[in-house]
Protein backbone atom coordinates (compact mmCIF):
# COMPACT_ATOMS: atom_id res chain seq x y z
CA UNK A 1 0.00 0.00 0.00
CA UNK A 2 1.33 3.62 -0.70
CA UNK A 3 2.43 5.98 2.16
CA UNK A 4 -0.31 8.89 2.31
CA UNK A 5 0.38 11.83 0.28
CA UNK A 6 1.26 15.17 2.32
CA UNK A 7 -1.41 17.84 1.45
CA UNK A 8 0.09 20.37 0.13
CA UNK A 9 -1.24 24.35 0.28
CA UNK A 10 0.55 27.15 -1.60
CA UNK A 11 -0.09 30.63 -0.35
CA UNK A 12 1.21 32.97 -3.87
CA UNK A 13 0.97 29.94 -6.01
CA UNK A 14 1.27 32.54 -8.99
CA UNK A 15 4.61 34.12 -7.52
CA UNK A 16 8.43 33.31 -8.28
CA UNK A 17 8.39 30.95 -4.77
CA UNK A 18 4.88 29.39 -5.73
CA UNK A 19 6.15 28.46 -8.84
CA UNK A 20 9.45 26.98 -7.65
CA UNK A 21 7.70 24.91 -4.86
CA UNK A 22 4.87 24.03 -7.61
CA UNK A 23 7.55 22.74 -9.53
CA UNK A 24 9.30 20.47 -6.89
CA UNK A 25 6.11 19.60 -5.89
CA UNK A 26 5.50 17.81 -9.33
CA UNK A 27 8.22 16.20 -9.61
CA UNK A 28 7.16 14.02 -6.73
CA UNK A 29 3.15 13.35 -7.45
CA UNK A 30 3.37 9.79 -5.24
CA UNK A 31 4.67 12.42 -2.09
CA UNK A 32 2.30 15.24 -2.37
CA UNK A 33 -1.19 16.45 -3.09
CA UNK A 34 -1.87 19.97 -4.11
CA UNK A 35 -5.10 21.22 -1.51
CA UNK A 36 -5.17 24.91 -2.34
CA UNK A 37 -3.79 27.52 -4.49
CA UNK A 38 -4.02 31.12 -3.85
CA UNK A 39 -3.27 34.53 -5.72
CA UNK A 40 -3.98 37.90 -4.99
CA UNK A 41 -6.23 39.46 -8.39
CA UNK A 42 -4.11 37.05 -10.73
CA UNK A 43 -6.71 35.15 -12.01
CA UNK A 44 -5.82 33.76 -15.27
CA UNK A 45 -2.12 32.28 -14.29
CA UNK A 46 -3.83 30.92 -11.48
CA UNK A 47 -6.68 29.41 -13.52
CA UNK A 48 -3.38 28.16 -15.69
CA UNK A 49 -2.28 26.34 -12.55
CA UNK A 50 -5.28 24.73 -11.21
CA UNK A 51 -5.66 23.05 -14.71
CA UNK A 52 -2.09 21.80 -14.10
CA UNK A 53 -2.10 20.98 -10.88
CA UNK A 54 -5.69 20.31 -10.06
CA UNK A 55 -5.85 21.21 -6.43
CA UNK A 56 -9.47 21.07 -4.82
CA UNK A 57 -9.82 24.50 -4.17
CA UNK A 58 -8.30 28.31 -4.90
CA UNK A 59 -8.56 31.72 -3.54
CA UNK A 60 -8.58 34.84 -4.84
CA UNK A 61 -7.44 37.22 -2.15
CA UNK A 62 -7.66 40.39 -3.54
CA UNK A 63 -11.15 40.09 -5.83
CA UNK A 64 -14.84 40.24 -5.18
CA UNK A 65 -16.94 37.37 -6.06
CA UNK A 66 -17.29 36.66 -9.52
CA UNK A 67 -19.61 34.02 -10.79
CA UNK A 68 -18.16 34.04 -14.27
CA UNK A 69 -14.99 33.35 -12.84
CA UNK A 70 -16.38 31.11 -10.72
CA UNK A 71 -17.81 28.68 -13.85
CA UNK A 72 -14.66 29.16 -15.42
CA UNK A 73 -12.54 27.21 -12.41
CA UNK A 74 -15.80 24.75 -12.50
CA UNK A 75 -14.69 23.86 -16.13
CA UNK A 76 -10.94 22.99 -14.28
CA UNK A 77 -12.89 21.04 -10.91
CA UNK A 78 -11.87 24.08 -9.21
CA UNK A 79 -13.86 25.53 -6.71
CA UNK A 80 -13.09 29.29 -6.17
CA UNK A 81 -13.20 31.54 -3.37
CA UNK A 82 -12.60 35.34 -2.53
CA UNK A 83 -11.36 37.32 -0.22
CA UNK A 84 -8.54 37.80 2.34
CA UNK A 85 -10.38 36.08 5.20
CA UNK A 86 -10.61 32.86 2.21
CA UNK A 87 -6.96 32.57 2.67
CA UNK A 88 -7.00 32.06 6.29
CA UNK A 89 -9.20 29.10 6.27
CA UNK A 90 -7.16 27.47 3.05
CA UNK A 91 -4.12 28.15 5.80
CA UNK A 92 -5.62 26.56 8.30
CA UNK A 93 -7.58 23.78 6.40
CA UNK A 94 -7.20 20.06 8.10
CA UNK A 95 -6.70 18.85 4.64
CA UNK A 96 -3.54 20.30 4.42
CA UNK A 97 -0.03 19.07 6.09
CA UNK A 98 2.38 21.47 4.81
CA UNK A 99 1.95 25.26 3.81
CA UNK A 100 3.85 27.33 1.67
CA UNK A 101 3.75 30.87 2.61
CA UNK A 102 4.97 32.29 -0.15
CA UNK A 103 2.89 35.84 -0.18
CA UNK A 104 4.80 39.27 -0.76
CA UNK A 105 4.74 41.47 1.79
CA UNK A 106 2.51 42.41 5.03
CA UNK A 107 -0.37 40.97 3.61
CA UNK A 108 1.01 37.29 4.38
CA UNK A 109 1.02 37.69 8.00
CA UNK A 110 -2.40 37.04 8.49
CA UNK A 111 -2.51 33.86 6.47
CA UNK A 112 0.84 33.01 7.66
CA UNK A 113 0.18 32.91 11.33
CA UNK A 114 -3.28 31.14 10.66
CA UNK A 115 -1.13 28.42 9.25
CA UNK A 116 1.43 28.50 12.14
CA UNK A 117 -1.53 28.67 14.79
CA UNK A 118 -3.52 25.94 13.10
CA UNK A 119 -0.13 23.58 13.99
CA UNK A 120 1.09 23.16 10.13
CA UNK A 121 4.47 22.28 8.56
CA UNK A 122 5.47 26.06 7.47
CA UNK A 123 7.39 26.57 4.65
CA UNK A 124 8.51 30.16 5.80
CA UNK A 125 8.89 32.55 2.62
CA UNK A 126 7.15 35.54 3.66
CA UNK A 127 9.52 37.21 6.29
CA UNK A 128 7.25 39.64 6.91
CA UNK A 129 5.21 37.39 9.14
CA UNK A 130 8.86 37.57 12.01
CA UNK A 131 9.54 41.27 10.54
CA UNK A 132 6.42 42.72 11.49
CA UNK A 133 5.51 40.24 14.57
CA UNK A 134 8.46 37.72 15.36
CA UNK A 135 7.44 37.37 18.95
CA UNK A 136 3.89 36.88 18.39
CA UNK A 137 4.34 34.44 15.55
CA UNK A 138 7.13 32.32 17.52
CA UNK A 139 4.79 32.26 20.56
CA UNK A 140 1.90 30.97 17.85
CA UNK A 141 4.17 29.06 16.58
CA UNK A 142 5.70 26.81 19.43
CA UNK A 143 1.87 26.42 21.36
CA UNK A 144 -0.04 25.03 18.09
CA UNK A 145 3.16 22.61 17.52
CA UNK A 146 3.69 24.07 13.89
CA UNK A 147 6.85 23.01 12.63
CA UNK A 148 8.64 26.37 10.76
CA UNK A 149 11.19 25.34 8.19
CA UNK A 150 12.89 28.24 6.47
CA UNK A 151 12.70 28.85 2.79
CA UNK A 152 14.83 32.05 2.60
CA UNK A 153 17.91 30.79 1.09
CA UNK A 154 20.02 32.13 3.73
CA UNK A 155 17.62 30.98 6.86
CA UNK A 156 17.46 27.32 5.04
CA UNK A 157 21.32 27.51 4.75
CA UNK A 158 21.72 28.37 8.59
CA UNK A 159 18.80 25.74 9.76
CA UNK A 160 21.24 22.92 7.43
CA UNK A 161 24.29 24.03 9.10
CA UNK A 162 23.00 24.18 12.81
CA UNK A 163 21.74 20.43 13.18
CA UNK A 164 20.70 19.64 16.50
CA UNK A 165 23.56 22.18 17.78
CA UNK A 166 22.62 23.88 20.57
CA UNK A 167 22.31 27.30 20.54
CA UNK A 168 25.34 27.80 22.99
CA UNK A 169 27.97 26.24 20.49
CA UNK A 170 27.38 28.70 18.10
CA UNK A 171 29.42 32.41 18.65
CA UNK A 172 27.81 33.70 15.20
CA UNK A 173 25.80 33.13 12.46
CA UNK A 174 26.61 34.68 8.51
CA UNK A 175 24.43 35.82 6.36
CA UNK A 176 25.16 36.21 2.52
CA UNK A 177 24.22 38.64 0.30
CA UNK A 178 25.09 38.81 -3.82
CA UNK A 179 25.18 42.59 -3.15
CA UNK A 180 22.72 43.29 -5.60
CA UNK A 181 23.02 44.83 -9.67
CA UNK A 182 24.64 47.65 -8.04
CA UNK A 183 27.08 45.92 -5.83
CA UNK A 184 30.22 48.27 -7.86
CA UNK A 185 27.76 51.18 -9.55
CA UNK A 186 29.32 54.38 -8.99
CA UNK A 187 27.36 56.05 -5.84
CA UNK A 188 27.01 58.82 -7.96
CA UNK A 189 25.20 57.06 -10.22
CA UNK A 190 22.48 54.92 -8.23
CA UNK A 191 19.83 58.31 -8.14
CA UNK A 192 19.32 57.78 -11.88
CA UNK A 193 18.78 53.75 -11.87
CA UNK A 194 15.62 52.45 -13.21
CA UNK A 195 13.31 49.65 -12.15
CA UNK A 196 14.70 47.45 -15.26
CA UNK A 197 18.07 47.70 -13.80
CA UNK A 198 17.01 47.24 -10.39
CA UNK A 199 15.27 44.13 -10.86
CA UNK A 200 18.15 42.90 -13.32
CA UNK A 201 19.36 40.48 -10.28
CA UNK A 202 22.75 39.15 -11.36
CA UNK A 203 21.80 35.66 -9.93
CA UNK A 204 18.55 35.31 -8.96
CA UNK A 205 15.30 35.31 -10.46
CA UNK A 206 12.65 36.97 -8.29
CA UNK A 207 9.44 38.65 -7.69
CA UNK A 208 9.91 42.41 -8.44
CA UNK A 209 9.89 43.72 -4.84
CA UNK A 210 12.03 41.32 -3.42
CA UNK A 211 14.23 42.36 -6.94
CA UNK A 212 14.41 46.11 -5.36
CA UNK A 213 15.04 44.88 -1.79
CA UNK A 214 18.09 43.29 -2.76
CA UNK A 215 19.43 45.93 -4.92
CA UNK A 216 19.17 48.26 -1.62
CA UNK A 217 19.97 45.64 0.65
CA UNK A 218 16.48 45.80 2.62
CA UNK A 219 16.29 42.36 2.11
CA UNK A 220 19.72 41.37 3.69
CA UNK A 221 17.74 43.69 6.96
CA UNK A 222 14.97 42.04 6.60
CA UNK A 223 16.53 38.57 6.62
CA UNK A 224 18.46 39.60 9.99
CA UNK A 225 15.38 40.56 12.04
CA UNK A 226 14.05 37.11 10.36
CA UNK A 227 16.89 35.49 11.71
CA UNK A 228 16.62 36.89 14.96
CA UNK A 229 13.49 35.32 15.62
CA UNK A 230 13.58 31.91 14.09
CA UNK A 231 16.71 31.18 15.57
CA UNK A 232 16.44 33.18 18.68
CA UNK A 233 19.91 34.75 18.16
CA UNK A 234 21.04 38.46 19.50
CA UNK A 235 21.86 40.96 16.37
CA UNK A 236 24.82 40.97 17.46
CA UNK A 237 25.84 37.07 16.53
CA UNK A 238 23.80 37.77 13.28
CA UNK A 239 26.29 39.22 10.30
CA UNK A 240 26.63 39.72 7.01
CA UNK A 241 28.76 39.53 4.56
CA UNK A 242 28.61 40.50 0.37
CA UNK A 243 29.74 37.45 -1.53
CA UNK A 244 28.59 38.08 -5.70
CA UNK A 245 28.92 34.36 -6.71
CA UNK A 246 26.00 33.23 -4.69
CA UNK A 247 26.85 29.83 -4.47
CA UNK A 248 27.96 30.55 -0.17
CA UNK A 249 23.94 30.80 1.16
CA UNK A 250 25.15 30.88 4.29
CA UNK A 251 27.80 29.90 7.33
CA UNK A 252 27.49 29.14 11.27
CA UNK A 253 30.67 29.80 13.25
CA UNK A 254 30.96 27.70 16.42
CA UNK A 255 32.63 28.43 19.49
CA UNK A 256 35.50 25.64 18.57
CA UNK A 257 36.38 27.83 15.34
CA UNK A 258 34.83 25.45 13.08
CA UNK A 259 32.41 27.08 10.70
CA UNK A 260 30.24 25.20 8.80
CA UNK A 261 29.02 26.35 5.22
CA UNK A 262 25.77 25.26 3.19
CA UNK A 263 26.39 25.52 -1.04
CA UNK A 264 24.40 24.98 -4.07
CA UNK A 265 23.65 26.77 -7.48
CA UNK A 266 21.31 29.86 -6.92
CA UNK A 267 18.34 28.27 -7.57
CA UNK A 268 14.95 28.34 -4.98
CA UNK A 269 14.10 24.76 -5.80
CA UNK A 270 17.08 23.74 -3.51
CA UNK A 271 15.88 25.19 0.12
CA UNK A 272 12.13 24.46 -1.26
CA UNK A 273 12.83 20.66 -1.97
CA UNK A 274 14.82 20.90 1.21
CA UNK A 275 11.86 21.57 3.41
CA UNK A 276 8.99 19.57 1.43
CA UNK A 277 11.16 16.61 2.03
CA UNK A 278 12.60 17.14 5.45
CA UNK A 279 14.02 15.25 6.67
CA UNK A 280 14.40 13.36 3.51
CA UNK A 281 16.25 14.05 0.85
CA UNK A 282 14.39 14.51 -2.69
CA UNK A 283 14.84 15.83 -6.04
CA UNK A 284 14.88 19.36 -6.24
CA UNK A 285 15.24 19.73 -10.23
CA UNK A 286 18.40 21.87 -9.73
CA UNK A 287 21.49 21.85 -11.68
CA UNK A 288 24.47 20.29 -9.93
CA UNK A 289 26.97 22.66 -8.44
CA UNK A 290 30.34 21.96 -10.35
CA UNK A 291 32.68 24.26 -7.99
CA UNK A 292 35.44 23.68 -10.76
CA UNK A 293 33.50 25.46 -13.00
CA UNK A 294 32.94 28.24 -10.32
CA UNK A 295 36.67 28.60 -9.54
CA UNK A 296 36.43 31.57 -7.17
CA UNK A 297 34.37 32.38 -4.36
CA UNK A 298 34.64 35.83 -2.42
CA UNK A 299 33.52 37.31 0.24
CA UNK A 300 33.35 41.27 1.15
CA UNK A 301 31.74 43.25 4.16
CA UNK A 302 28.75 45.66 3.08
CA UNK A 303 29.10 49.38 3.01
CA UNK A 304 26.36 51.36 4.54
CA UNK A 305 27.20 54.34 2.63
CA UNK A 306 25.81 52.29 -0.48
CA UNK A 307 23.80 50.62 1.09
CA UNK A 308 21.88 52.58 4.01
CA UNK A 309 18.38 50.30 4.21
CA UNK A 310 20.61 47.52 5.97
CA UNK A 311 21.52 49.97 8.83
CA UNK A 312 18.26 50.98 8.99
CA UNK A 313 16.86 47.72 9.27
CA UNK A 314 19.67 46.94 11.87
CA UNK A 315 18.65 50.12 13.83
CA UNK A 316 15.07 49.09 13.75
CA UNK A 317 15.85 45.62 15.64
CA UNK A 318 17.50 47.35 18.38
CA UNK A 319 14.71 49.43 18.91
CA UNK A 320 12.17 46.66 18.96
CA UNK A 321 8.53 46.57 19.63
CA UNK A 322 6.81 48.07 16.42
CA UNK A 323 9.79 49.54 14.75
CA UNK A 324 10.58 46.86 12.69
CA UNK A 325 6.93 46.85 11.18
CA UNK A 326 7.27 50.24 10.64
CA UNK A 327 10.22 50.15 8.52
CA UNK A 328 8.77 46.81 6.91
CA UNK A 329 5.46 49.58 5.84
CA UNK A 330 7.67 52.50 4.85
CA UNK A 331 10.09 50.23 2.61
CA UNK A 332 7.06 48.31 1.06
CA UNK A 333 5.45 52.07 -0.03
CA UNK A 334 8.69 53.39 -0.98
CA UNK A 335 9.45 50.57 -3.45
CA UNK A 336 5.96 50.32 -5.24
CA UNK A 337 6.67 54.02 -5.56
CA UNK A 338 9.95 53.55 -7.47
CA UNK A 339 8.67 50.31 -9.47
CA UNK A 340 5.76 53.16 -10.40
CA UNK A 341 8.33 55.21 -11.35
CA UNK A 342 7.25 58.03 -8.84
CA UNK A 343 10.47 57.78 -6.16
CA UNK A 344 14.39 57.68 -7.08
CA UNK A 345 16.02 54.85 -6.10
CA UNK A 346 18.14 56.73 -3.68
CA UNK A 347 15.38 58.32 -2.07
CA UNK A 348 14.14 54.71 -0.96
CA UNK A 349 15.88 55.02 2.24
CA UNK A 350 15.10 58.67 2.76
CA UNK A 351 11.14 57.81 2.98
CA UNK A 352 11.81 55.06 5.14
CA UNK A 353 14.25 57.08 7.63
CA UNK A 354 11.59 59.68 8.03
CA UNK A 355 9.14 57.43 8.71
CA UNK A 356 11.35 56.06 11.34
CA UNK A 357 12.07 59.69 12.84
CA UNK A 358 8.75 60.81 12.27
CA UNK A 359 6.37 57.72 14.15
CA UNK A 360 7.25 56.74 17.41
CA UNK A 361 7.71 53.09 18.03
CA UNK A 362 6.09 51.61 21.13
CA UNK A 363 5.39 47.28 22.28
CA UNK A 364 3.72 45.06 20.31
CA UNK A 365 2.06 43.24 22.53
CA UNK A 366 -0.92 42.21 19.35
CA UNK A 367 -1.31 42.31 16.16
CA UNK A 368 -4.11 44.82 16.32
CA UNK A 369 -0.82 47.31 17.66
CA UNK A 370 0.79 45.69 15.16
CA UNK A 371 -1.05 46.60 12.16
CA UNK A 372 -1.81 49.99 13.90
CA UNK A 373 2.09 51.24 13.38
CA UNK A 374 1.88 49.38 9.92
CA UNK A 375 -1.10 51.63 9.03
CA UNK A 376 0.56 54.64 10.75
CA UNK A 377 3.43 54.29 8.40
CA UNK A 378 2.23 53.28 5.24
CA UNK A 379 0.74 57.26 5.54
CA UNK A 380 3.33 59.21 6.84
CA UNK A 381 5.80 57.62 3.72
CA UNK A 382 2.88 58.12 1.51
CA UNK A 383 3.30 61.97 2.09
CA UNK A 384 7.24 61.80 2.07
CA UNK A 385 6.94 60.42 -1.37
CA UNK A 386 5.00 63.08 -2.29
CA UNK A 387 7.40 65.78 -1.14
CA UNK A 388 10.39 63.89 -2.68
CA UNK A 389 8.70 63.85 -5.88
CA UNK A 390 7.94 67.42 -5.47
CA UNK A 391 11.80 68.36 -4.29
CA UNK A 392 12.66 65.78 -7.45
CA UNK A 393 10.14 67.84 -10.17
N1 LIG B 1 11.50 35.09 -5.09
C1 LIG B 1 12.46 34.56 -4.35
O1 LIG B 1 13.42 33.98 -4.88
C2 LIG B 1 12.39 34.63 -2.84
C3 LIG B 1 13.45 34.13 -2.08
C4 LIG B 1 13.36 34.15 -0.70
C5 LIG B 1 12.24 34.69 -0.08
N2 LIG B 1 11.23 35.20 -0.83
C6 LIG B 1 10.08 35.77 -0.14
O2 LIG B 1 8.94 35.05 -0.59
C7 LIG B 1 7.80 35.91 -0.66
C8 LIG B 1 7.25 35.86 -2.09
O3 LIG B 1 8.21 36.39 -2.96
P1 LIG B 1 8.08 36.25 -4.56
O4 LIG B 1 9.32 36.81 -5.13
O5 LIG B 1 7.66 34.86 -4.90
O6 LIG B 1 6.88 37.28 -4.83
P2 LIG B 1 6.04 37.49 -6.19
O7 LIG B 1 6.67 36.77 -7.32
O8 LIG B 1 5.80 38.95 -6.29
O9 LIG B 1 4.64 36.74 -5.85
C9 LIG B 1 3.84 37.20 -4.82
C10 LIG B 1 2.63 36.31 -4.63
O10 LIG B 1 1.84 36.86 -3.57
C11 LIG B 1 0.52 37.16 -4.08
N3 LIG B 1 0.05 38.39 -3.44
C12 LIG B 1 0.54 39.64 -3.64
N4 LIG B 1 -0.13 40.52 -2.86
C13 LIG B 1 -1.06 39.82 -2.18
C14 LIG B 1 -2.09 40.17 -1.27
N5 LIG B 1 -2.28 41.45 -0.87
N6 LIG B 1 -2.88 39.19 -0.79
C15 LIG B 1 -2.71 37.90 -1.17
N7 LIG B 1 -1.76 37.49 -2.04
C16 LIG B 1 -0.95 38.45 -2.54
C17 LIG B 1 0.70 37.33 -5.58
O11 LIG B 1 -0.52 37.14 -6.27
P3 LIG B 1 -0.80 37.86 -7.72
O12 LIG B 1 0.05 37.09 -8.70
O13 LIG B 1 -2.26 37.70 -7.94
O14 LIG B 1 -0.35 39.30 -7.56
C18 LIG B 1 1.73 36.23 -5.86
O15 LIG B 1 1.10 34.98 -5.88
C19 LIG B 1 8.29 37.29 -0.23
O16 LIG B 1 8.04 37.47 1.14
C20 LIG B 1 9.79 37.23 -0.47
O17 LIG B 1 10.52 38.11 0.38
C21 LIG B 1 11.28 35.18 -2.19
Amino acid sequence: MSAKRLGLTVLGATGSVGASTLDVAARHPGRFEVVALTAHRAAEPLLALCRKHRPRYAVLAGCAPDSALERRFAEAQCELLFGAQALERAAADPACGAVMAAIVGAAGLAPTLAAAAAGKRVLLANKEALVLAGALFMRAARDAGAELLPIDSEHNAVFQCLGRAPLEAVKRVVLTASGGPFRATPLENLAAVTPEQACAHPNWVMGRKISVDSATMMNKGLEVIEARWLFELEAERIEVLIHPQSIVHSLVEYVDGSVIAQMSNPDMRVPIAHALGFPARIDSGARALDLGSVGQLSFERPDLRRFPCLGLARAALREGGTAPALLNAANEVAVEAFLAGRLRFTAIAHVIESVLDAVPSSDAPDLATVFAADARARRVAAERVAREMGEAA
